[in-house]
């Protein structure tokens, strides 16, 4: 849990990189449609809960910066009986005034009428130009002659790289989660289901965690499926004798976890889907073992590279010298990927990954990335040894980078060859 004491630092952090006599606002996130008068689920914007841990629609953070000192002010939805009988309860503006340890409170009918005071004597005004609020608009009407600053997402983005120790207590909480439906998949009879049914298991515990839901779609690809990185349609039969790629993560308290493991439908490996399989495991061991503070991310994949290259030499996918293959990037035909991702209330967390000078950001204690190296390999493809044709693998972990070195925040989700296949012991 994230106490309010927490969201006021990073308040009160984001209020000193703003310039002296600047406004900044951020808005709450909006409903989205699904069809005509049907909405999705509402999810609160990423950086607007990072400031606040406020999950109400039409609600606004304001950032009043005069000399030196800084106020905010949040506005919220005000109470109305009859609407909260059919969507819920707010707020309002008297609790969120106990609640939140912002200077001010009012609801968000008055909004014009305080930016308008809020802006008097300031010059300069940092907001989310991307944000879909349509009071955007009307901010930057108002504030016709200011000057137009850094965008302040960056600059939480920024902040939102390192994460505190209550915040990786909840990763931990998310992918404790994320195990539970991976081992279930892992224990399942798959023999004779479709892809879909494999995951309303997956997605049935992280409903019965009381999880929000998925952090992102479940892909869940059955054999040639699986070479399709982005697959969702999840609508394809579990056939005996291939391998099931499951990318999936739940969000638990606004924080994500992603995790893949590639099991096979009735529970035991081939010899050939072990040899890929074991490539990809052994790569990704390696480059975890590699996490410290002051590694760049791109030694990590250049580490991947060679390693998956080297094996696919050894098994007679790739031919050719190392070094050209490197250098002409023939590997990306099978590892096309980045190897991994920072990770946190979004799966892909868009902290940045180069400063404000171009240079790689290293890895610093704090960090959580996500290490998922994997090999694909098209059934068409006429270039690589038979055996080897429609597997595709992908082998996914939640790292967090430590004082010395990482911690590998899903090694408890079984991924060697043996242990699977221990887990999976309805076949016979
Ligand atoms: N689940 C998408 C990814 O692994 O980045
Ligand atoms: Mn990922
Ligand atoms: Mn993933």
């Amino acid at each position: 849990m994230i106490q309010e004491s927490e969201y006021k630092k990073r308040r009160d952090t984001l209020g000193k990189k703003l310039s002296n006599n600047s406004i900044g606002v951020i808005f709450s996130a909006e409903y989205t449609t699904r069809s005509h008068d049907t909405q999705h689920p509402y999810r609160q914007n990423s950086n607007f809960y990072y400031l606040t841990g406020f999950k109400e629609d039409n609600a606004a953070l304001v950032f009043i910066k005069k000399k030196k000192s800084v106020k905010t002010a949040l506005f919220v939805q005000k109470k109305d009986e009859l609407l909260e009988l059919w969507t819920g309860e707010r707020l309002g503006k008297k609790e969120a005034k106990k609640r939140f340890l912002v200077d001010m409170v009012y609801v968000n009918d008055d909004f014009k009428k305080r930016f308008k005071e809020f802006i008097k004597d300031k010059n300069s005004l940092y907001c989310d130009l991307n944000s879909k609020s349509g009071d955007v608009k009307k901010i930057l009407k108002l504030t016709k002659n200011f000057e137009i600053k850094e965008d302040i997402i960056k600059l939480i983005r920024k902040m939102r790289l390192i994460k505190s120790l209550s915040e990786i207590e909840l990763i931990k909480e998310s992918v404790a989660i994320t195990a539970k439906a991976h081992e279930r998949a892992m224990k399942l009879d798959k023999r004779g289901k479709y892809e879909y049914e494999l995951q309303a298991e997956i997605e049935h515990e992280f409903k019965k965690s009381a999880a929000y839901s998925d952090a992102y779609t479940s892909i869940v690809a059955c054999g040639n499926s699986a070479n399709t990185l982005h697959y969702i349609k999840n609508d394809q039969p579990l056939n005996d004798g291939e391998l099931v790629l499951i990318d999936a993560g739940c969000e638990h308290n606004y924080y994500a976890s992603d995790i893949t493991r590639t099991i096979p439908i009735d529970g035991k490996f081939s010899q050939p889907q072990k040899e890929l399989y074991n490539l990809v495991l052994e790569t990704q061991l390696a480059v975890i073992d590699m996490i410290k503070p002051g590694v760049m991310r791109t030694h990590l994949q250049e580490a991947a590279e060679e390693m998956l290259t080297k094996g696919m030499i050894a098994l007679g996918i790739l031919k050719g010298d190392y070094k050209r293959l490197i250098k002409e990037k023939k590997h990306k035909k099978y590892y096309p990927h980045g190897i991994g991702h920072w990770m946190g209330i979004d799966v892909h967390d868009p902290a940045p990954y180069r400063d404000a000078k171009n240079r790689e950001i290293p890895l610093k204690e704090g960090m959580v990335l996500t290490i998922e190296p994997g090999l694909y390999i098209d059934k068409n493809d006429k270039t690589v040894p038979k055996k080897y044709r429609g597997i595709g693998i992908r082998i996914e972990d939640d790292i967090l980078v430590t004082r010395e070195g990482c911690e590998n925040l899903s090694s408890h989700i079984v991924k060697k060859v043996q242990e699977i296949e221990a887990l999976a012991n309805f076949y016979s």
